[in-house]
């Protein structure tokens, strides 16, 4: 579904991706780890297109999409949600996960200023939907909680719900359950569960080892802005460079 193909950035002397080379097939969950500075959310930038590559190509679907701009992703079928949470924080809950419909919203803008009645209907549908994403991240009660207010993980689960909201094939998602704490990283193993079961495709960058492990289906190991293994989740705990250069001798144990 995406392929990255000698994927390389440099900013000014330095290389923040050398050659980077993997794919993720359709239904699958990669996720995306190695230390701070990797090259993590560089490599999702350039997926998206926030970013162009120094060489290489990205390919969605078999088609070239290098450097495409970022406002054409949501049409193509890719969604994400970024390190830095982009939410509108004067806004609702519920109207932030609203605005992830703006791209498919039928009635142009003179009917939606007019107000018309068919305007006025799919805003409905819009809000009621919306309130289903909600829901679905567990955050329901929070419908009308000013974003601003929201803790820092709950504002995560926000962008993860304004991201589905655009019905993504591809869902690229950076750190979102950093902030949150243990019986919710929990539920979020179980979000990303039902959202593979709809049919979606993650690339998940996330440093919370234990919910990488249990929902990935393989795992790409970055270090330098090297690619220093692909693997099963099995593989990669035991791979002697990725615990040496990022999971550390203690994650072992732990894991065994
Ligand atoms: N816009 C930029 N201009 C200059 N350097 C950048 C820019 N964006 C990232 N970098 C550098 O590129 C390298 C990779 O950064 P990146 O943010 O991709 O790492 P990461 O793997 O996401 O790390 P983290 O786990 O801390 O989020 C770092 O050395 C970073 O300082
Ligand atoms: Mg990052």
């Amino acid at each position: 579904m995406l392929n990255l193909n000698e994927v390389g950035k440099q900013f000014g002397g330095l290389v923040a991706l050398n050659n980077v080379t993997f794919s993720v097939d359709q239904g699958e969950i990669v996720s995306l780890i190695g230390p701070n500075g990797a090259g993590k959310s560089t490599l999702l930038n350039v997926i998206t297109g926030f970013i162009k590559p120094t060489y290489g190509t990205v390919q969605y679907k078999e088609k070239d999409i290098t450097g495409s701009e970022p406002h054409r992703l949501s049409k193509t079928g890719i969604g994400r949600t970024f390190q830095i949470a982009k939410i509108f924080k004067q806004m609702s809950v519920l109207e932030n996960v609203m605005v992830g419909y703006f791209p498919r919203f039928k009635s142009d803008i003179f009917q939606g200023i007019l107000q018309t009645k068919h305007a006025r209907k799919e805003l409905n549908h819009i809000r009621e939907t919306s309130y289903e994403l909600l829901k679905f991240v567990g955050l329901e009660k929070e419908a009308d909680v000013i974003s601003g207010n929201l803790p820092y993980g709950k504002i995560r689960l926000v962008e993860v719900a304004r991201a589905l909201a655009g019905n993504p094939e591809l869902l690229l998602l950076d750190e979102p359950a950093c902030g949150l704490n243990s019986s919710e990283v929990l539920q979020f193993i179980e979000i990303l569960r039902k959202i593979q079961a709809d049919g979606k495709t993650i690339l998940l960058v996330e440093h919370d080892m234990r919910l990488v492990m249990s929902v990935s289906q393989r795992l790409v190991v970055l270090k330098n802005g090297e690619l220093l293994a692909v693997g099963l989740p099995k593989e990669i705990k035991e791979n002697e460079e990725v615990i040496s250069a990022y999971l550390g001798k203690g994650f072992v144990h732990a894991a065994n």
